[in-house]
């Protein structure tokens, strides 16, 4: 099998060196070279349609990121588009005081989400966490939380710690997905200071495999929630409105106190949510100030609104669930064959293709080859998150994803035997 040959990425390399003279970095956060393969991957991207990207050498690609979450639909998603343009041209979409489409948004997250009575809207994910930490510290008159997952990059919650004083996030304690034992133990030394404990319902963590909920796993988490009348908070950013439309506790069957979404809930226009039950959710108006210049801005609640409208009329997200099954029972078929220490992990809207770790390393080497291959043949992944479907991948591109990955496996099955 020969090889795929590199990419031109000239002008995404030109745009980056001009980049690094004008922000810190040239790109932030999660969008840095070394965030994919250096000198393999683009760096700036020029447009978007369906599950299609063009950078900015033009090269096309396949992709299974959207957007780190946010496009369920795809892009430039034109009923959405259309929706939020509509808004902009006859009624506008920035005022000092709100416009109705908060009650719409909060009555129909109420009618979807399992823990939903009283909402509040947002912008980002990290401001949603934040605030859902905030509003249960207030209504517990508690300090400590237990935490589980990826929650932004806030003071609280942020792996790197620089321009972070300690006292910030010295109350704060992680436990493992999936090890209730590890949650019990720290519980038993701070339970009764316990404001909140805030876990991914579905386990993602960060650049690790993915793990479905063990049985039991949930259930164990809420009793302990309750045991020490802490509240519960399900960070369904990355799982609302895609595992289902009432997020993972719906699919799951176990209903936190509170939960915050985001991502997928607008189809890319910035929008976040904290929802749950009235009497936490009513520590928010009686005990904090929660506000910002652009939370209540339109656009995102039309987009939302719209988002959401598509999903339950098109049952696009049993159509997402279908193609992924069948998508991921034709992978694992191809990691079987070549057996060359590829897992793959998830459940139909989100997976991921990692490489058994091993004392000698080379896992590093395979999942660097394999991943190279890949963006090289035109499918865009990333080695170090894992991957989405959205409702418009048709079939004939999961077809050509499959033998992209064939090819690159059997690759890295000839470079390592
Ligand atoms: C589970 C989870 N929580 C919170 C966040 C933070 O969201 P944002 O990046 O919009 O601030 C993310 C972002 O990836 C996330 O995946």
């Amino acid at each position: 099998m020969k090889e795929a040959g590199k990419l031109n990425i000239t002008k995404s390399l030109e745009l980056y060196e001009e980049a690094s003279s004008l922000v810190p970095g040239g790109v932030l956060g999660a969008r840095k070279p070394t965030d994919f393969i250096a000198g393999e991957y683009p760096i700036f991207i020029e447009s978007g349609k369906g599950c299609r990207l063009i950078d900015v050498d033009g090269n096309e690609f396949i992709d299974f990121l959207c957007g780190y979450g946010p496009i369920i639909l795809g892009y430039r998603e034109k009923e959405v588009d259309e929706a939020v343009n509509k808004q902009i041209r006859e009624k506008g979409f920035c005022f000092t005081l709100s416009q109705k489409y908060q009650n719409d948004l909060a009555k129909k997250i109420a009618e979807l989400v399992p823990c939903a009575e009283l909402s509040i809207f947002l912008k980002t994910g990290s401001d949603a966490t934040t605030a859902s930490i905030r509003i249960a510290r207030a209504y517990t008159n508690k300090v400590k939380v237990m935490r589980c997952g990826y929650h932004g990059w806030h003071d609280w919650c942020v792996e790197m710690k620089g321009g972070i004083p300690e006292k910030f996030y010295e109350d704060v304690y992680e436990f493992g997905y999936n090890n209730p034992n590890q949650l019990e133990e720290l519980l038993a030394e701070h339970g009764p200071e316990t404001a909140a404990i805030i876990m991914t319902p579905f386990g993602h963590p960060n650049h690790q495999e993915m793990q479905i909920p063990r049985p039991g796993f949930l259930e164990t988490v809420r009793g302990l929630a309750d045991k020490y009348g802490a509240v519960l908070i399900y960070d369904e950013i990355r799982t609302g409105f895609r595992l289902s439309m009432g997020g993972a506790q719906k699919l799951y069957g176990v209903s936190p106190d509170l939960s915050v979404l985001g991502k997928a809930i607008a189809n890319g226009y910035p929008i976040s949510v904290v929802t749950g039950k009235k009497d936490v959710m009513m520590a928010a108006a009686e005990k904090l100030f929660i506000s910002s210049t652009f939370f209540p801005n339109s656009e995102a609640f039309i987009a939302a609104l719209k988002t959401i409208e598509i999903l339950e009329r098109d049952n696009v997200l049993a159509e997402i669930w279908e193609k992924g099954e069948w998508f991921m029972e034709k992978i694992q078929a191809i990691l079987d064959k070549h057996d060359v220490g590829a897992e793959l992990t998830g459940i139909a809207p989100m997976f991921y293709i990692t490489f058994k770790k091993d004392v000698s390393g080379a896992y590093k080497g395979k999942r660097r080859d394999f991943y190279t291959q890949m963006i090289r043949k035109g499918f865009f992944f990333s080695p170090y998150h894992h991957a989405y479907i959205c409702y418009r991948h048709t079939e004939e591109d999961l077809k050509l994803t499959l033998r992209a990955i064939d090819e690159s496996l059997s690759l890295v099955k000839e470079k390592y035997k």
